[in-house]
C-alpha cells in the first residue's frame, strides 16, 4: 500500500533540471502569505463564528491559530527540505507513497477550489452591501444569495470567479508591487477597524462569554480555521524562492504571526462594540450559520445583528457610527479579496499540474496554451467548478468543506515529517521543526480535533469525496502513474515545466 514512493532524490533532481527562476525573498514570501491568508475568514466568517460561539470566538481564533502554527512548523521543515511544487502532495509522495499522496492531492482540491468558491461568496456579500449603501438601492436577494441563504443564485460570486479565471488563462502577471499594494490595503483596512472599535469597547459585551459552551467554541474554531488557510500557498512557491532553506520558514511563520495578531484585535473589536451573541430560534433552539432557519430568523429583525451580516466588519463600523469607515473597509474588501481567489485558483491549477505531470490525472490537464503559455484547460475547468460552488452554496459550508481537506493535508504533512526523520535521518534539513516529537503529534491531534469539530454534514461530504477519490485512483490513476510504470522523473521537455513559474500576482 505504501510501496510506490517517489524518490526524494528524483524529486529534487527534477527541481534542479527545471531550474525555475528563483526570485522570491523572505519579505516577498511573507507578503505572499499574508496576501493569501487575510480574506473572507476575517472579513466575513467572523459573523458565522459569532453565531457558533458568541464572544468565545476570541478563543476560537487562538485555537485555530495555534493548530496552524504547529502545522506550519512541520510544513516549514518539509518545504525547506523539498523545495519543489506540489506542497503536501509532493511531500507525501516522497515519504508515504502514491496512495497517500493521491488522497492528499485529492483533499487539496477541496482546500483550494472550494476555498476559492467561499471567498467568491464572501466578496459578493461585501459587493452587495457596498452597492446598497452607496447607491441606496435594494438588490433582489434571489440573485445575490444561494438557496441556503434565502436566495436562488449568487450571480456576483459567479461573476468574480469568471473574471479571475479569465485573468489566470491570460496569465496576467501583476508585479510584486501589485501584491504589496493589496496586502497594504488589507492591513490598512483591518488597522482602521481596530483603531476605531477598540476605544469604544464595552466589557459587558463579553458576557455571557460562551453561550453555546465549549462545543460552540470548538465548532467556531473549526470554521474560523479558514481564516488561516492559505499560508501553505507559500510552500507551493518553494521552487521560485531564493535560498528556500532560510526564507521559506520565515515566510510561513511570519505571515501566520502577522495574521494572528490582527485577527485577535478585530474579533475583540466586533465583540466589544456590537456584541456577538448568537441568534436563537423558537424555544431557544440553536441555529446553524448558512441555513434557511437562520436567514428567516434574521429576516424578522431585518438582519440587524452582526451574526446576520454578510459583511461583518463594514456592518460593525456602520453600527457604531462610522458609516464612512464602513464604506472604506467594504471597498478594501472588494478590492483585495479577488487576490485571495486568484491565489487559491492558482494553487489549484498548480496541484493539478503536478498530479497530471506524474500521470495520476489526464495529460491534457497540463496542456499549455500556445499563446498565453498557461495551463488553460485545467484553469477553465477549475473556474467552472468554482463558479458553480459559489453560485449555490453558503460561504460557511464552503469554508468548512475546504477546511476538512486542509486539515487532512496538514495532518499528512505532520506525519510525513516524523516518518522522514526516521527513514532518512541523515538528509540535510535546512530547517528543523523544533521538538518535532512533540510538535508534530500536537499538530496531528489539533487537526483531528478541529476536523471532528466540523459539522456532521461537512464530515460526510469529506468522506464522500474521499471515497470518490479512491474509485478514481483505482480505476484510472494507479495504472497510469509514471512512478508505477517506472518512467523517469526528470522532465526535460519544455512543456513539462509549469508554464507560469511564478504565481501571477508576483
Ligand atoms: N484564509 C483565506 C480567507 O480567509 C482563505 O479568505
Amino acid at each position: 500500500m505504501f510501496g510506490r514512493v517517489k524518490s526524494l532524490d528524483a524529486i529534487l533532481a527534477t527541481a534542479e533540471k527545471k531550474s525555475l527562476h528563483r526570485s522570491l525573498g523572505a519579505f516577498q514570501l511573507t507578503m505572499l502569505g499574508v496576501g493569501a491568508v487575510i480574506g473572507t475568514g476575517i472579513f466575513v466568517l467572523t459573523a458565522e463564528a459569532a453565531q457558533k460561539a458568541g464572544p468565545g470566538m476570541m478563543l476560537s481564533f487562538v485555537i485555530a491559530g495555534f493548530v496552524c502554527a504547529v502545522a506550519a512548523l512541520c510544513y516549514a521543515e518539509m518545504a525547506a527540505m523539498v523545495p519543489v511544487s506540489g506542497s503536501a502532495y509532493t511531500y507525501s509522495y516522497a515519504v508515504m507513497g502514491e496512495l497517500v499522496a493521491w488522497m492528499v492531492g485529492w483533499a487539496l482540491i477541496l482546500e483550494y477550489a472550494i476555498a476559492a468558491g467561499a471567498v467568491s461568496v464572501g466578496w459578493s456579500g461585501y459587493m452587495i452591501g457596498f452597492v446598497q449603501n452607496t447607491f441606496h438601492v435594494t438588490v433582489p436577494l434571489e440573485l445575490v444569495r444561494g438557496p441556503f441563504d434565502g436566495g436562488l443564485i449568487n450571480l456576483p460570486a459567479m461573476a468574480i470567479a469568471a473574471v479571475i479565471t479569465v485573468l489566470l488563462v491570460l496569465g496576467t502577471k501583476e508585479s510584486a508591487t501589485v501584491n504589496a499594494v493589496l496586502v497594504a490595503i488589507k492591513i490598512a483596512a483591518l488597522s482602521l477597524f481596530v483603531a476605531l472599535t477598540l476605544p469604544v469597547i464595552r466589557s459587558g459585551q463579553f458576557t455571557p462569554f460562551a453561550p453555546l459552551g465549549f462545543n460552540g467554541i470548538s465548532g467556531a474554531a473549526a470554521s474560523i480555521f479558514f481564516a488561516y488557510v492559505g499560508f501553505d500557498a507559500v510552500s507551493t512557491a518553494a521552487e521560485e524562492t531564493k535560498n528556500p532553506q532560510r526564507n521559506m520558514p520565515i515566510g510561513l511563520i511570519g505571515s501566520l504571526g502577522i495574521c494572528t495578531v490582527f485577527y485577535m484585535l478585530v474579533a475583540a473589536g466586533v465583540i466589544g462594540t456590537v456584541g456577538a451573541q448568537p441568534m436563537f430560534g423558537p424555544g431557544h433552539a440553536t441555529l446553524d450559520p448558512g441555513t434557511p432557519a437562520l436567514s428567516q430568523a434574521c429576516a424578522l429583525i431585518h438582519d440587524n445583528a452582526v451574526v446576520c451580516s454578510k459583511e461583518a466588519l463594514a456592518w460593525t463600523l456602520r453600527s457604531v457610527g462610522y458609516p464612512f469607515a464602513g464604506w472604506v473597509v467594504g471597498a478594501a474588501a472588494i478590492f483585495a479579496l479577488p487576490s485571495v481567489i486568484l491565489m487559491m485558483m492558482f494553487g489549484q491549477t498548480r496541484i493539478f499540474f503536478v498530479m497530471s505531470r506524474d500521470g495520476l490525472l489526464p495529460e491534457f490537464f497540463s496542456k499549455v496554451h500556445p499563446k498565453f503559455r498557461t495551463p488553460h484547460v485545467i484553469t477553465i475547468l477549475t473556474g467552472i467548478f468554482v463558479a458553480l460552488f459559489a453560485a449555490f452554496f453558503p460561504v460557511g459550508l464552503l469554508a468548512d468543506v475546504s477546511n476538512s481537506g486542509t486539515l487532512f493535508a496538514f495532518a499528512a504533512v505532520s506525519i510525513a515529517v516524523m516518518v522522514l526523520r526516521q527513514t532518512d535521518p541523515a538528509r540535510h534539513r535546512p530547517f528543523h521543526t523544533p521538538a518535532v516529537w512533540v510538535i508534530a503529534p500536537i499538530s496531528i491531534a489539533g487537526c483531528l480535533y478541529l476536523f471532528y469539530s466540523l459539522s456532521a454534514t461537512t464530515i460526510e461530504l469529506f468522506i464522500a469525496w474521499a471515497l470518490i477519490g479512491l474509485v478514481v485512483y483505482y480505476s484510472y490513476s494507479r495504472s497510469r502513474s509514471h512512478v508505477g510504470r517506472g518512467l523517469s522523473e526528470v522532465h526535460e521537455i519544455d512543456s513539462d515545466v509549469p508554464p507560469s513559474s511564478v504565481p501571477p500576482i508576483l
